[in-house]
């Protein structure tokens, strides 16, 4: 969709950001891509270790909500698009801190909202706002059924109402300013350089550490999980072929309950680690569940694949193979984003279950 050639991407040095920065840095060498990310807990320029020399690779460090940096910066460099990422992403610790949630993913949305909009005034020929989001926004399912784009809003964290909040504010700049935006609603990523807050790389370092597994609940809470890659090459789909206007659901086509996914996955580390069948199973610990916890997501990612030809290219044993391959191979990077203040972290949001 857009032609144009100069792409802020925020929350590059993030999980999924940072795929999406090396995808567009090596598929497209005639892109300049700036790199927008406040290096918060969750951002590490590590991840981006293979592509930081590249030439068409720029990384400006400033925080979304500051709200005369964003105007300064879209003065300065002009950005044609923008491929919004950066958030606070992890639903536990909005439940703790919702206002550092609606600072960042409201009020710094609406900050790169006007951004754009005053650098371009207007006038929008080949310019895009491409805002990533959440199958979160949705609420939750019942045992049957399956999110679509037309499914109506229905946020129940303080995590998933703010993206909510947010993809209507880019809306409302489509329908009030005529700024050209497309939107994504994405179910959960597993891959590497997830920070291991999050289920799948959390649950790889207690298997490898044997600590205690804290599976939220009864564990029959359901999720559609996709490869972190394969999003990243959605994204890349949906920025140059995407509908102007349009909202794109992007799934996995594969739903897993928590406790069957966490089976599957002890069965890869025990066979990895060279531990006897099921071993680690002996970690599963049921602790006090998620305050609000939605019981069941699931993506009808139909959209994307009829009218633009994305769909997954690797099957979730594949996925979870590499991924924890990574992690058993990245030691000192998991050692590292596991010290210091995430330490604390973990200890106080796991002491209260
Ligand atoms: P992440 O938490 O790993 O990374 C977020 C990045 O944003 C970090 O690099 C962080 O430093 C940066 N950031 C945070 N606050 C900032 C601020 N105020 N200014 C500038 N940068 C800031 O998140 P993720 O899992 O990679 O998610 C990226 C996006 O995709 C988010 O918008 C999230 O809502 C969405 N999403 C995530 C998933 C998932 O499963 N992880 C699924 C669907 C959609
Ligand atoms: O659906 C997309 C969303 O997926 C993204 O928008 C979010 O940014 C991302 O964090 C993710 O949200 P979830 O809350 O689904 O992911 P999380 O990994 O935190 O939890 C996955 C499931 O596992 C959920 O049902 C809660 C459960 N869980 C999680 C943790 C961290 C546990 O049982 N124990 C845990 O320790």
């Amino acid at each position: 969709m857009s032609t144009q050639k100069k792409i802020l991407i925020t929350g590059g040095a993030g999980f999924i950001g940072s795929h999406v920065v090396r995808l567009f840095i090596n598929k497209y060498p005639e892109y300049q891509i700036y790199n927008l990310d406040a290096l918060t807990y969750a951002g590490n320029l590590e991840n981006l270790k293979d592509i930081e020399n590249a030439p068409n690779y720029h990384f400006i460090k400033a925080d979304i909500v500051d709200e005369k940096a964003m105007l300064d910066l879209f003065a300065e460099y002009k950005f044609d698009s923008v491929i919004h990422l950066a958030a606070e992403s992890h639903v536990d610790r909005s439940i703790e801190d919702p206002l550092a949630f609606v600072r960042t993913n409201v009020i710094g949305t609406v900050n790169l909202l006007n951004a754009f909009r005053n650098t371009w005034k207007g006038n929008f020929e080949g310019k895009l706002f491409y805002h990533i989001s959440t199958d979160e926004v949705y609420g939750t399912l019942g045992a049957t059924g399956l999110f679509e784009e037309t499914t109506p809003y229905d946020p129940n964290s303080p995590y998933s109402a703010s993206k909510a909040s947010s993809d209507h504010f880019v809306r409302a700049y489509g329908e009030t300013y005529g700024m050209p935006y497309v939107v994504t609603n994405c179910s959960n990523n597993y891959g590497q350089n997830q920070f291991p807050e999050k289920l799948i790389p959390l649950f790889i370092h207690n298997i490898k550490n044997n600590k205690p597994l804290p599976v939220y609940g009864d564990g029959k809470y359901t999720r559609d999980w996709l490869y972190v890659v394969d999003h990243a090459r959605a994204i890349d789909t949906v920025f140059h072929d995407g509908k102007e206007g349009e909202t794109y659901n992007i799934g996995g086509f594969n739903e897993w309950q928590n406790i069957e996914l966490i089976r599957v996955l002890i069965k890869q580390m025990d066979e990895k680690l060279g531990r006897p069948a099921g071993e680690s199973e002996k970690l599963i610990t049921y602790v006090t569940d998620r305050p609000g916890h939605d019981r069941r997501y699931a993506i009808d990612a139909n959209k994307i694949k009829n009218e633009l030809g994305w769909e997954p290219s690797v099957t979730f044993e594949q996925g979870l193979s590499i991924t924890i391959d990574w992690y058993l191979a990245n030691e000192e990077w998991l050692n590292n984003v596991t010290s210091g203040d995430y330490q604390k972290y973990y200890d106080g949001m796991y002491a209260e279950r």
